[in-house]
């Protein structure tokens, strides 16, 4: 049964140089409107399957970028369509300086219950390195406008690991962070994508990136100064106010099925998983044609269905059910090392262990 439906929106109004995602600059209102009405037929042609809502994930890209009542035509379609929980969670990625007071009551009249914003800093000389292109002030505007819209339930994320960021630069950014009422916060170490300019610049030797041993410290004081607010940490990334950890994103991490249309989105449904093309003009013609836009599909066996389990439940706060290893000595050797715990008979990670957590699921796998 369908539980999620992501909905990706491949549009920005400039490219970060460290992003990977599948997103293009656009102003083309013409392009966006066609977008969202491939989408509908998208949705439409996945109508047969057995669905039970519980939440909308708007990611990106930026999907601000788009016109509000173009998001809430997507969510109406969904809500009358298919079959959805009466206490849908609803969430729109966001960037700081996208949308205003009116535009934020908007998406709250369709129903939409959560905002995720990529502040990812309020030092101005981290906003310049990761080459963004809105400043401390607009987000705490924004934080105010979502909240005279009606909407609490609000995410900020945090990259760490920037190039020069020190301890106590990180030290500040916490501080403000926890100081605004916001229920969630993501915080993300900054990947180095090898096609992207950032990573371009990074394996030329002209950009340097911290050493392991300041990212654990970071990790570290991200850990301990969230969760001493009250932030506490369900995912590798995640940390929420109590009641308030994404219902969708844990859907990925817990094996339940959901549904991804638009360009480049995934799905899982009936243990199959299937992902769409990334180029937007095969996209369209795809859907146009009455055909779904997927280039590639896996068939998932059980026991490709374990290692799943592994690798994703590795990065949740409870850990994976130790009986999905066979080997438990080697559960035993993480522990007395220090990279792992074993509590209720789940096996999760401590943060030395997630530092290395690549590492550790190959050894379980
Ligand atoms: C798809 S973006 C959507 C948000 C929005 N487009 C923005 O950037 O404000 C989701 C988040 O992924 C994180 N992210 C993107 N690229 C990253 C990278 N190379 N390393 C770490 N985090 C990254 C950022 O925190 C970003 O806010
Ligand atoms: S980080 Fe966000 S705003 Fe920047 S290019 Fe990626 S999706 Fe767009």
């Amino acid at each position: 049964m369908i539980k999620g439906v992501y909905i990706h929106i491949p549009f920005c109004s400039l490219k970060c140089p460290y992003c990977d995602f599948t997103s293009f600059i656009s102003f083309d209102e013409n392009i966006k409107r066609k977008y969202v009405n491939t989408l509908l037929r998208e949705l439409e042609l996945y109508s047969y399957f057995y669905y039970s809502i519980e939440t909308i994930y708007f990611g990106g890209g930026t999907p601000t970028t788009l016109d509000p009542y173009l998001l809430g035509e997507v969510i109406e379609f969904i809500t009358k369509r298919y079959r959805v929980s009466s206490n849908l969670e609803i969430t729109v990625e966001s960037n700081p300086n996208n949308y205003s007071l009116s535009d934020f009551k908007v998406l709250k009249a369709y129903g939409v219950n959560r905002i995720s914003f990529g502040n990812q800093s309020f030092l101005i000389k981290n906003l310049k390195t990761l080459g963004r292109d809105h400043t401390p002030i607009n987000t705490l505007r924004s934080i105010e406008n979502v909240y005279n819209a009606g909407i609490e339930n609000i995410n900020l994320d945090l990259i760490y690991g920037i190039p020069g960021q020190s301890l106590i630069d990180l030290e500040k950014d916490l501080q403000i962070y926890t100081d605004l009422p916001v229920k969630h916060i993501s915080a993300y170490m900054l990947t180095a994508y090898e096609d992207t300019p950032f990573g371009m610049l990074v394996n030329k030797g002209e950009i340097e990136l911290p050493e392991d041993d300041l990212l654990y410290q970071m990790f570290k004081l991200i850990d301990t100064f969230l969760e001493d607010r009250g932030f506490k940490r369900y995912e590798l990334s995640n940390w929420a106010k109590s009641g308030f950890s994404c219902k969708h994103n844990l859907f990925y991490w817990t094996h339940r099925e959901f549904l991804g249309v638009g360009v480049s989105a995934w799905s899982f449904v009936n243990n199959v998983r299937f992902g769409n093309t990334k180029n937007i003009n095969q996209y369209i013609q795809m859907v146009e044609k009455g055909l779904k836009p997927v280039v590639s599909r896996e068939i998932l066996d059980e026991e490709k269905i374990r290692e799943e389990k592994i690798f994703l439940g590795l990065r949740l706060k409870e850990g994976i059910d130790i009986n999905l290893v066979a080997d438990k000595d080697i559960l035993s050797t993480f522990v007395s090392e220090g990279y792992g715990e074993i509590n209720n008979g789940k096996f999760s990670l401590t943060p030395k262990g997630i530092m290395v957590i690549n590492y550790i699921t190959s050894r379980l796998l």
